[in-house]
């Protein structure tokens, strides 16, 4: 969570570290803060919020040319003003992504040697540490590399030195940051679309590397010894990271998506079997597989789930990656476990990652962000073809984890002689014609229509069975992020072994419908809820007589079908939510990236 910006070079400081923090906003948006050197002292300013607060406390007079700025997603002590990041003690001042998990250890030792916090937070802790380190030292790069081996937990840090006020220091473990140039200006960051203004070249920090930043020269040390890193260039636009006319990111991203399962299906399938054999990893010696993800992606992994059982004959089990991560877990060398995570940077699903790894277990990760902490931990990685994601709540990024688990279905079936040539070319087919499919539910009139007829409800059920249960979850997701209502998935059998008590005269229900051979029994228990008042809304391939609204979607191979069911579920969401007047983009609460367990 939380974005870091710092900038060193000789334009105002002050406008890049902003326009950068404004990118990353999606990240966290409780609060910000900026730090930077004027007539050699160092001036902070911080202010509860959004970085629009922040923005109207600077004083745009003042042009720095170096300085850092966070916005913060707050994981110890509450948004105000005093928790906001920049953080300072003594000579440093700091900005932090991360948590510390022994600060109330090193807080202890600090408070016996005088030191007294002024925040609640984490971070303040950190800052003390360095200071007092520093004392002893006299050297940054030796305090901070002394530093890494007391903090515990995560971290990305831009700092600043009161004795060294020409110079930037970054140092990072297990959260995201790189480092950038564009001559000599010099940038760090937690993320790339916050340099993409003014340059595609960057570097990735690896887990407690320390990158030096000063005007004519950047320095990247490990273990106190100077390293070279790879220059990585970013291959996406400047335009992905911007809004191009459209109200909302969410919705320039639903609406990207007949490109980007297209694009995603095109970097692995070409219409040949060969070149998923080439494309994809081997997968022929595994006798099961184990999906671990959070949130979404722990959603996709639901859908490939009944694909692959149903369709290759294989066992998968689909976990949470915060309980994979502490639970007994039952694999061998005929185990693939597959991680799958948008931004490559999930605490938890990272953590999972590090446990198969670590057990000698066959890893491969489905990501979307190039070189995240993930992508580059797991043995081996297929990339989405999403580009740059920043609504927090995900659309894009999960169709083309979609897209790619169903290619990895469709080449695990070939490997099991699970499907004839004749279903090969159907699916190949209707691979050709998917695009234009999504493409054909993106203008309806329905979802707003439907969306003022149910936005001031606080309860909406979504029920399905099978796949369609898996796609409800998402929906249901989609819906409770972005507008704040109760809304809940249930496999549609399940409803009334309790939660129809919750049914009630107008209770929106919406119902998915795209699984024939479940067609009737869904239907039956949407007419348990119709009897007790309910409103339904039903998703589904054909005209239905049941239902108070019927939002149809194109029929496609089952292998494919949940790209199309959830583009209006997705779409239902965002008219509800602009209905109720939600901040769609950034919901309260959330953040984009979770790099804290
Ligand atoms: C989805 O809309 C979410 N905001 C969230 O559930 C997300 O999918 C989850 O946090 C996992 O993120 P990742 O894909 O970056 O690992
Ligand atoms: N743990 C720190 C805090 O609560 C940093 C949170 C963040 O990553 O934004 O202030």
């Amino acid at each position: 969570m939380c974005g870091i910006v710092g900038y060193l070079g000789k334009e105002n400081a002050l406008e890049k570290i902003i326009t950068g923090l404004e990118t990353l906003e999606y990240r966290g948006y409780d609060s910000a803060g900026v730090a930077y050197v004027l007539n050699n002292q160092i001036k902070v300013i911080k202010r509860e919020g959004r970085i629009q607060n922040l923005k109207e406390a600077i004083p745009w007079q003042d042009h720095p040319t170096i300085g850092i700025g966070h916005t913060r997603w707050a994981t110890h002590g509450e948004p105000n003003e005093q928790n906001a990041h920049p953080h300072q003690y003594g000579k440093f001042t700091i900005v932090h992504n991360g948590i510390i998990e022994n600060y109330q250890e090193l807080k202890k030792i600090l408070e016996e040697n005088g030191y007294q916090m002024k925040s609640d937070t984490d971070t303040e802790v950190a800052c003390a540490l360095l200071d007092f380190l520093y004392q002893e030292e006299q050297n940054v790069l030796k305090t901070l590399e002394k530093a890494r081996k007391l903090l515990k937990g995560s971290y990305a840090f831009g700092i600043l030195c009161a004795d060294e006020l020409e110079t930037l220091y970054a140092i990072r473990n297990s959260s995201p940051l790189i480092i950038a140039t564009k001559g000599n200006e010099k940038f760090l960051a937690s993320d790339v679309p916050a340099i993409l203004e003014y340059t595609n070249e960057y570097y990735l920090l690896d887990d407690y590397d320390i990158a030096v930043l000063k005007k004519d020269s950047l320095t990247f040390y490990h273990d106190l010894k100077e390293i070279t890193k790879e220059k990585q260039i970013f291959e996406g636009s400047v335009e992905s990271s911007k809004k191009e006319g459209f109200p909302h990111f969410m919705l320039k991203e639903i609406y990207e998506q007949p490109k980007v399962v297209k694009d995603t299906i095109a970097f692995y399938f070409d219409g040949t079997k060969d070149s998923l054999y080439q494309k994809l990893p081997a997968l022929d010696k595994y006798e099961t597989i184990h999906i671990v993800a959070c949130g979404s992606a722990y959603h996709t992994g639901l859908v490939a789930r009944t694909l692959i059982e149903e369709i290759v004959g294989l066992p998968v089990t689909v976990e949470i990656a915060s309980e994979y991560r502490y639970k007994k877990v039952f694999y061998d060398e005929k185990t693939l476990v597959i991680v799958i995570s948008q931004s490559g940077e999930t605490a938890d699903t990272l953590a999972s990652l590090r446990k198969a790894n670590q057990d000698g277990i066959d890893t491969l990760a489905i990501v979307n962000v190039v070189g995240s902490s993930i992508a580059r931990e797991a043995k081996k990685v297929l990339y989405i073809k999403a580009g740059c994601e920043i609504a927090v709540a995900t659309t894009k990024a999960y169709s083309a984890q979609l897209a790619l688990l169903s290619l990895l279905t469709l080449k695990l079936a070939l490997i099991h002689h699970t499907i004839e040539e004749e279903e090969f070319l159907e699916i190949r087919n209707a691979i050709a014609a998917l695009p234009e499919q999504i493409e054909s539910l993106l203008d309806n009139p329905q979802y707003k229509k439907i969306a003022q007829q149910i936005y001031q409800r606080e309860d909406i059920f979504y029920l399905g069975r099978k796949l369609d249960y898996s796609i409800s979850m998402e929906g249901a997701l989609k819906l409770k992020e972005i507008s704040y209502i109760n809304s809940v998935a249930y496999p549609a059998g399940e409803l009334k072994h309790g939660t129809i008590s919750l049914v009630e005269e107008g209770t929106p229900v919406i119902g998915i419908v795209t699984d024939s051979e479940m067609r009737d029994k869904t239907l039956s228990n949407l007419k348990e809820t119709a009897a007790r008042g309910s409103y339904i809304i039903l998703i589904c391939n054909e005209e239905e007589k049941e239902g108070n609204e019927c939002l149809l979607i194109p029929k496609t191979h089952p292998i494919l079908q949940s790209m199309l069911t959830i583009v209006p579920l997705q779409l239902l969401a965002y008219e509800i939510a602009k209905a109720r007047g939600c901040d769609i983009d950034k919901p309260r609460n959330l953040a984009k990236s979770v790099t804290v367990e």
